[in-house]
């Protein structure tokens, strides 16, 4: 970790402590309320739940100084990115999305944008330069591409997409910003699932949008007050815990991940692997000048649906679930949930458990169906 990233992880825990007052709490309170004592004029003050909320503010806070900008909170990564999308853009935009990302990015593009005559292409994370961005008002970028794991340049993109006149969004969720920070390497917008390592005990949805523009914040806070997409203050007091401990999380997951990664290369039951950890990978060159950690997902295939569910269903450190970024091992078959890849393609998302263990039973799990 660089030593800004290091200073920024340490002040994290303590960024209330200014505002203290004799006998406060230092945990955060939670503030639970729809309506604020508001007599006569009350701009500047809490007024009503829809508008602002002290537990979003601290939560607001800790995102802003990861981001080193502002920061609205949003009750999922989607309402996040719907904020984004329908605070910028207008009839008559086009816009630019990952062929292989999160596929409800693509799914909300197509169900509600493109009837409001918003349209939209696609193009792989790994060959997003290729073809140049004129005529796009937005161009959206996920790297690493969930589930695929491929990157892309978020410099090289920013640079040719404000020549031909668009804003850059980038889907931050499977870094986190102690990984990678896009709004440094010129991106306008980052949007993040913070439901996944942020808040990281995968008991809570949460997103976040941060940009250092302004007018865009104000749009995106003003949808929020008037779309009602809020989130609710004990999420928000969740996530705020949650973020106290991510630095230590992140970095035992990625840890965790880089060694498993490498062992993994040498499983016979193993095919298509990818983390760009691993120096093969065609992702590694651009992973280790973009990116502070190379991640906690790592990807492959196994030889058929059944023998990718008998590994993720055997293995007694793993949970067979959705998402990721949980302090438990997860994997999921993605066919499942409609990415186009193989039917044995596993998505795996390492966790907290100590990392021999955990590789025990992963292994123990491949030479099952291997054996
Ligand atoms: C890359 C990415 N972005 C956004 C989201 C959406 O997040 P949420 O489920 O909190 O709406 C996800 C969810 O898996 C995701 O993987």
């Amino acid at each position: 970790m660089s030593e800004t990233a290091k200073s920024r992880a340490a002040a994290l825990p303590h960024l209330r402590r200014s505002g203290l007052a004799m006998g406060d709490s230092i945990p955060l309170p939670l503030t639970m309320a729809a309506i604020f004592h508001a007599p006569g004029d009350a701009t500047g003050f809490n007024q009503y739940g829809r508008f602002s909320n002290p537990t979003w503010d601290a939560v607001e806070h800790m995102l802003a100084h990861l981001e080193d900008a502002p920061c609205v909170a949003f009750p999922s990564g989607m309402a996040a990115i719907s904020a984004a999308f329908f605070a910028v853009l207008k009839t008559g935009d086009r816009i630019l999305l990952p062929s292989d990302g999160y596929h409800t990015t693509r799914a909300l593009a197509d169900r509600f944008l493109k009837p409001l005559g918003i349209t939209y292409d696609v193009r792989p994370t790994s060959t997003f330069l290729d073809g140049g961005f004129d005529g796009y008002r937005l161009a959206f970028v996920e790297t690493p591409a969930n589930p695929g794991l491929d990157i892309c340049d978020i410099a090289a993109v920013a640079d040719a997409v404000h020549k031909a006149g668009a804003i850059l969004v980038v889907d931050n969720t499977t870094m986190t910003p102690f990984g990678q920070r896009p709004l440094d390497h010129g991106a306008d917008i980052v949007v993040a699932a913070d439901t996944k390592a942020p808040n990281g005990h995968s008991d809570v949805l949460f997103g976040h949008v941060a940009s250092r523009n302004a007018d865009i914040i104000a749009a995106v806070t003003g949808w929020r007050e008037v779309s009602g997409s809020i989130p609710g203050p004990f999420e928000a007091w969740l996530v705020h815990r949650g973020l106290e401990t991510l630095d230590v999380r992140f970095d035992r997951m990625c840890s965790s991940a880089e060694v498993i990664a490498r062992r993994l290369q040498g499983h016979r039951a193993i095919s298509g692997l990818r983390y760009p950890g691993l120096e093969g990978d065609p992702s590694h060159n651009l992973a280790r000048a973009q990116m502070e950690r190379f991640g906690f997902l790592i990807s492959f295939e196994l030889a058929s649906e059944a023998k990718a569910e008998d590994f993720i269903n055997s293995c007694e450190l793993m949970q067979a679930a959705t998402s990721f970024g949980g302090v438990h091992t997860s994997a999921e078959r993605r066919l499942k949930r409609g990415d186009a890849v193989h039917a044995g393609f596993v998505r795996l998302s390492v966790g907290c458990e100590p990392v021999e263990e955990l590789w025990k039973a992963i292994e123990a799990s491949l030479d099952k169906i291997s054996g």
